[in-house]
């Protein structure tokens, strides 16, 4: 099967100190891949790795089969036109209105009139689930369930082939979480986008992954299907899935 995304032998250092250490991962068009781990193994930065915001010490990511970091410009922005993100803790741009939050991207190039942005956001919004009142208000305004959905109606208005959710359920009630499950489920089906899901949430791995990987001190020590987690004699793996024995993984 065809990758859309390689990441080869990529270590991260910070001052001397190895974070990520000879991560190889390759993912399929098409799948929905979620990565776990605990807090500090370097999910976050492996993601921002692949979003080109942070430089490999070594080893390289290949989207689509380029680099990120040797091609052109106009290439690059291709590269970021294909992925959509959500950050964890949602990173929405406080001083702005939903609206331009949502359109950020899109507003980055002169293509767009009001009245088309406005549309697109309209219809990214009813993709959450969102009403259109919200467009005006500033994301303080809104619960922390609803900053997640605008998020997401972020990540999703240019229709990305890539979808990456940092943490998508964290700080939200069990019902919300499976909300925002479901709507992620549905709108990479939707949109036909390979996604990559960071969490610590287990009811969303067992809901939205097919494949999954699992980061422990800046290796993979795990990688597969997702009904192959319960035959896994790894320590380390099975201590993080069986940690809670209210939740289960279900294959
Ligand atoms: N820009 C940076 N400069 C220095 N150190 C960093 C930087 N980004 C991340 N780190 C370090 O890398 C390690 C991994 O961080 P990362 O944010 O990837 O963890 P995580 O697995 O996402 O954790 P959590 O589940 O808590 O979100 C941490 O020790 C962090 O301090
Ligand atoms: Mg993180």
């Amino acid at each position: 099967m065809k990758s859309i995304i390689e990441i080869l032998n990529l270590s991260k250092n910070f001052d001397n100190k190895n974070i990520l250490n000879k991560i190889n991962l390759k993912i399929t068009k098409g799948e929905s891949l979620v990565i776990i781990g605990k807090s500090g193994s370097g999910k976050s930065l492996l993601m921002k790795c692949v979003l080109g915001i942070l430089k490999p010490s070594q080893g390289e990511i290949l989207i689509k089969n380029k680099n990120f970091f040797s091609v052109k410009r106009d290439e690059q922005d291709l590269i970021l036109k294909s992925i959509g993100v959500t950050f964890q803790g949602n990173a929405l741009f406080d001083s702005m209105r939903i609206w331009e939050n949502i359109s950020f991207k899109l507003s980055q190039n002169n293509f767009f009139k009001f009245s088309q942005l406005k549309e697109k956001v309209e219809f990214s919004l009813n993709q959450v689930g969102l009403s259109n009142s919200i467009m005006y208000q500033f994301p303080s305004q809104l619960s922390g369930g609803m900053q997640k959905r605008v998020a997401i109606a972020r990540a999703i208005i240019d229709e990305p082939e890539i979808l990456f959710f940092d943490e998508p359920t964290s700080g939200l009630d069990p019902v919300t979480g499976n909300k925002i499950n479901s709507l992620i489920i549905d709108n990479v089906k939707r949109l036909g986008s390979t996604s990559i899901t960071i969490t610590h949430d287990l009811s969303s791995l067992n809901k939205i992954a097919n494949k999954v990987a699992m980061i422990n001190e800046g290796k993979i020590i795990w990688y597969g299907e997702k009904q192959d987690l319960k035959k896994s004699k790894n320590k380390t793996l099975n201590e993080f899935i069986n940690i809670d024995s209210d939740v289960r993984i279900k294959t």
